[in-house]
């Protein structure tokens, strides 16, 4: 039986990686951080498990980190801890490097001083983001970097030392590029699940709008579930390497809204342009998106597309397995389902969701 070693357990990914990594016959173990609320919603279904246990530790401190390693002696790390929100390491750049970047050196090391690096092999989530400001369309493994948030700064050291590690010390280290991959677990301020949310909200007549940010930013949005295989792939292949991840297939922020509203039940049209577009219901008139320059970034990546040639040829993984339809569809239904048994008022965690990127609650 492996032991797998997971950090950011408590998030999407790290949610359906562990539900994976168990059903492969491993012994997970997951890194949770001590707060002063108990609240692990997407694990919770995993509590309990014979071969899955929690401990503390914060990718912000070393010790910790040592600690948890000397203890699992985990064959297998995956290392998904993060400061995850592109707009939120604007606000808390100086936090987003600590964790984001130093905090990779800080799992490198621990498995060096415990004598792990011939034997532990390393998954490092790297993500698109390095691309930013892309050079070119769409971007493989070959595309040259260029960040354009605090955050992908931050993740570009995580896949730099990475590599470092690998060459200096001959590590089985290796980051997966990763896309954006979405799910009925998504958080709930990130675009795709603002939306479905908004859009199940709406429905329902518990929401009345939806403001947005800038509609024509392009993503390559694959499913989370499917992507956690990678992650696993990656460190069962006969050398360390890294790899893109995404589905080749590009879509706008404006056509995810059209199609999960219309799951939904509503057929929506965008007029205007800029500033001044917004999301009318075709049958009642009702304007019912619209754009705040609120969730406008000081640089916005816009244009993110990638070529998954090299998973699918080296690791006989299936970027199609998911639909970007399906996705849309497993989305809002989750959201439908969710939204149909909250009681009157529930909806205000939304607000606050939004009142959070918006920066207005700190
Ligand atoms: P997520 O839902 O935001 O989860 C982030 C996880 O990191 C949470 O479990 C969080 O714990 C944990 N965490 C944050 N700061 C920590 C710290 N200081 N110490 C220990 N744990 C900490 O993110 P995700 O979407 O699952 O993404 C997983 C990883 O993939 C992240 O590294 C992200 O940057 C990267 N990535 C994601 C995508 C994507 O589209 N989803 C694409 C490319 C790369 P709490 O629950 O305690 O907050
Ligand atoms: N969050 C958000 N909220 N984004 C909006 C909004 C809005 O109201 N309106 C438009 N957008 C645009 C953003 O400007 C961005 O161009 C795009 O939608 C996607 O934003 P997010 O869903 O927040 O994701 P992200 O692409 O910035 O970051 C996610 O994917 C990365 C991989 O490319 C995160 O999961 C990162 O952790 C991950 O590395």
């Amino acid at each position: 039986m492996k032991t797998a070693l997971i950090t950011g357990v408590t998030g999407q990914d790290g949610s359906f990686l562990s539900e994976f990594l168990l059903e492969k016959g491993y012994d997970v173990h997951g890194v949770i951080r001590r707060s002063s609320t108990d609240f692990r919603e997407r694990i919770a279904h995993l509590e309990g498990h014979e071969r899955f246990h929690l401990h503390f530790a914060d990718l912000g401190d070393s010790m910790s980190i040592v600690q948890v390693v000397q203890k699992v002696h985990p064959d297998e790390i995956y290392n998904l801890a993060a400061q995850s929100h592109v707009q939120v390491s604007f606000d808390s750049p100086e936090y987003t490097a600590e964790v984001d970047a130093v905090g990779v050196l800080r799992i490198l090391e621990a498995v060096r001083l415990c004598g792990l690096s011939g034997s532990c092999r390393i998954y490092q989530a790297s993500t698109s983001e390095l691309f930013g400001k892309v050079e070119e369309v769409p971007q493989n493994e070959k595309t040259p970097f260029h960040p354009y948030s605090p955050y992908a700064v931050a993740k570009l050291y995580g896949f730099w030392i990475v590599k470092e590690y690998r060459e200096a010390y001959n590590m089985f280290c290796c980051s997966g590029i990763l896309f954006n991959h979405e799910s009925e677990r998504r958080g709930e301020t990130f675009v795709t699940r603002k939306i479905t949310l908004a859009a199940a909200r709406i429905a329902a007549g518990k929401q009345e709008k939806l403001y947005l940010g800038n509609l024509s930013s392009l993503r390559d949005w694959g499913y989370a579930r499917d992507y956690v295989e990678c992650m696993w792939l990656i460190l069962q292949q006969p050398g360390p390497d890294d790899y893109v991840i995404a589905t080749g297939e590009q879509h706008s922020v404006r056509e995810f809204c059209l199609l999960a509203f219309k799951h939904a039940g509503i057929d929506l049209v965008f007029e205007g342009e800029g500033e001044n577009e917004k999301g009318i219901d075709k049958k009642t008139g009702k304007v019912l998106v619209e754009v705040s320059p609120d969730f406008y970034r000081p640089t916005d990546v816009v244009n993110l597309w990638g070529d998954p040639s090299k998973a699918r040829n080296e690791l006989g993984w299936n970027p199609g397995k998911t639909s970007f339809e399906e996705l849309v569809k497993i989305m809002v239904e989750a959201d439908i389902a969710k939204v149909a048994v909250e009681r009157a008022g529930e909806n205000v965690s939304l607000n606050l969701a939004e009142y959070l990127e918006r920066g207005i609650v700190k």
